[in-house]
Order: C-alpha cells, then structure tokens, then sequence
C-alpha cells in the first residue's frame, strides 16, 4: 500500500453501476443523463442520492420539478450513456433525437426507461450543497422492474460491459 492521490485511488474503484437520472424542465421536456456518483441512501423512509453537477440541465430540471426518476441502466444502454452524456438538454432534445423507448410512470410525471434493469420514481426529499455538485435525495415512491432481470451496465471507467443478471434480492 503507498500513498496516492485521490484521483489515483478514486481510480481503482471500477467497475461502478451507472444511474439514468430522469426529469423534466420547466416546459414539460423530458431529459435525461448518466451519472455514476449515486447510492441507495435510507432503508426507512426509502431514500436514493445522485450527486449533479451544479451546470447540468438536469440540475436545472429537478430544482425546477421537484421530481426524478432514478434508473440502473441496463446492458443494452451502453451508446444511450454515451450519447446522454456527452450533450447537454440545454441544447437538444435527448428523448427525441436518440428514441428512448420509455414506459408510463405511476406517481410521478417523468417517463421511465423500457430498457433499464429497474426504475424508481422519486420526489426530491433534500438538496445538500455538495462542493460544486449538489446531492439530491429522493424519496422513492414507486418502483418498477422487467418481468425478466436485465443485466445492470457496468461502467470500467470509460468502457461498459454488462454485469451478471440478478434475482431479486429481498
Ligand atoms: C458514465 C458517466 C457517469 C457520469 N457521472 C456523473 C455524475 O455522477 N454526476 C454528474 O454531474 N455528471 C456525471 N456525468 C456527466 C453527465 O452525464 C454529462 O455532463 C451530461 O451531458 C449532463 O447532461 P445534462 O446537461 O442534459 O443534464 C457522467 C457521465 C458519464 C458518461
């Protein structure tokens, strides 16, 4: 063990999950982007946080909205991560130009994503100035998962592979 910098150690922590954060803007547009900084937060009340950089639109959406749909993206995903993060809602429509094939939502009003390994809809329960993102944790009020597991997609820092599928997990 020698002593490295926190972007070196930070480094060696691949593979991680990747999140689709979903929400709508002010006008009602669906956006959405991937994110890696997020976790499972509370067991009771039901919590999740995402880590959003303060430039985002995304950030913009859910100041603005107030809602979020937090999704582990699933193994057929890996070009919608690429493309959704690499362009910003602010200049383009995401759901439109890449034809994300999306599912109703049941509480809140942002579309869930068909191919992911599981959706949670969440309502904005904090907002933690975090350094220069802000931490957004949401409350889950409904959850939604394919008949049939679909693998998560694991990032290995900049390239993707599908992890194995898994049960549910109680
Ligand atoms: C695999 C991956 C993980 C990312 N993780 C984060 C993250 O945790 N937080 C963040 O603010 N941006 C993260 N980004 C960058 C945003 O997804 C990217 O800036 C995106 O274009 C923002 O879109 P928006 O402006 O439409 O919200 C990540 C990008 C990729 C490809």
């Amino acid at each position: 063990m020698k002593q490295v910098t926190p972007s070196e150690a930070i480094g060696r922590k691949y593979p991680e999950w990747v999140i689709l954060v979903v929400a709508r803007d002010a006008d009602g547009k669906p956006n959405l982007m991937p994110a890696g900084w997020g976790m499972i937060c509370s067991g009771t009340p039901r919590l999740v946080c995402v880590a959003i950089g303060l430039g985002r639109y995304t950030h913009q959406c859910i100041e603005a909205t107030g809602e979020f749909v937090f999704a582990w993206a699933g193994e057929s995903q890996a070009e919608l991560v690429k493309y959704s993060g690499s362009c910003s809602g602010a200049e383009c429509s995401k759901f439109e130009e890449f034809g994300i094939p999306t599912v109703e939502p049941a509480v809140i009003d942002v579309p869930l994503l068909a191919e992911a390994a599981a959706n949670l809809e969440c309502t904005l329960h904090a907002a933690h100035r975090t350094g220069d993102h802000t931490t957004f944790v949401g409350e889950i009020v409904a959850a939604h998962a394919p008949d049939e597991p679909v693998a998560t997609l694991l990032n290995f820092g900049g390239t993707f592979a599908p992890g194995a599928p898994v049960g549910i997990v109680e």
